[in-house]
């Protein structure tokens, strides 16, 4: 136990790459947010730490919420089904929602979420994602801001996990197969 750095196969993108792309996200909404009041919701747990980061690199009048979902079905052969484990606590009545993301994988729970927000009555919802993973989309949905479009491997850190672990490394990386009893695939 002890040092995490050893289970990782290699750096993606380093802390100082993350916080300079997170800058320039944040200008880009700032320009597109700036009059929207927009309410900003965090998808746990993944998004957490980007949440931190992107909300103080975009300086518009916004509020925060938070969201928390969890798939049916096995994490590898997910039903696409999304249940709300922890429901954000205000009306979104004519808002402007921006949902924040780690990682936009099979598409399943933006596009429920997208869903979600707009029965509720948001007069717009659009999707901020880190990290963009477009060769495992099964669901027609895109992201409005996209940090970093990444290869279909097994990435870890700042908030993304394997098994609940790794999610507080720096930078974002990928994950030795042994670590999680992966091989040829
Ligand atoms: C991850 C990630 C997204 C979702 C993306 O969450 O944070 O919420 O998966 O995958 P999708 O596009 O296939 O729906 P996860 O279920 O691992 O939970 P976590 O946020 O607690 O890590």
């Amino acid at each position: 136990m002890g040092m995490m750095d050893q289970d990782i196969l290699k750096v993606l993108y380093t802390e100082k790459q993350i916080a300079a792309r997170i800058e320039a996200m944040g200008m880009e909404m700032y320009d597109a947010l700036k009059d929207k009041d927009p309410l900003f919701v965090s998808v746990l747990r993944g998004a957490f730490v980007f949440m931190a980061d992107i909300v103080r690199a975009c300086q518009v009048r916004c509020d925060v919420e938070f969201i928390a979902v969890s798939s049916y079905g096995n994490a590898t052969s997910s039903s696409g089904a999304v249940k709300i484990t922890h429901d954000i606590q205000q009306d979104i009545t004519g808002r402007n929602i921006v949902v924040i993301e780690d990682i936009l994988d099979s598409g399943n729970t933006l596009h429920f979420l997208k869903q979600y927000f707009m029965t509720k009555g948001a007069a717009s919802v659009s999707i901020c994602t880190l990290l963009d993973k477009p060769s495992r989309r099964t669901k027609a949905i895109t992201a409005d801001y996209i940090g970093f479009t990444v290869p279909d491997e097994f990435v870890v850190g700042y908030g993304l996990d394997y098994c609940q672990k790794y999610r507080n490394l720096p930078y974002i990386g990928v994950l030795k197969p042994e670590v999680y009893g992966g091989g040829e695939e």
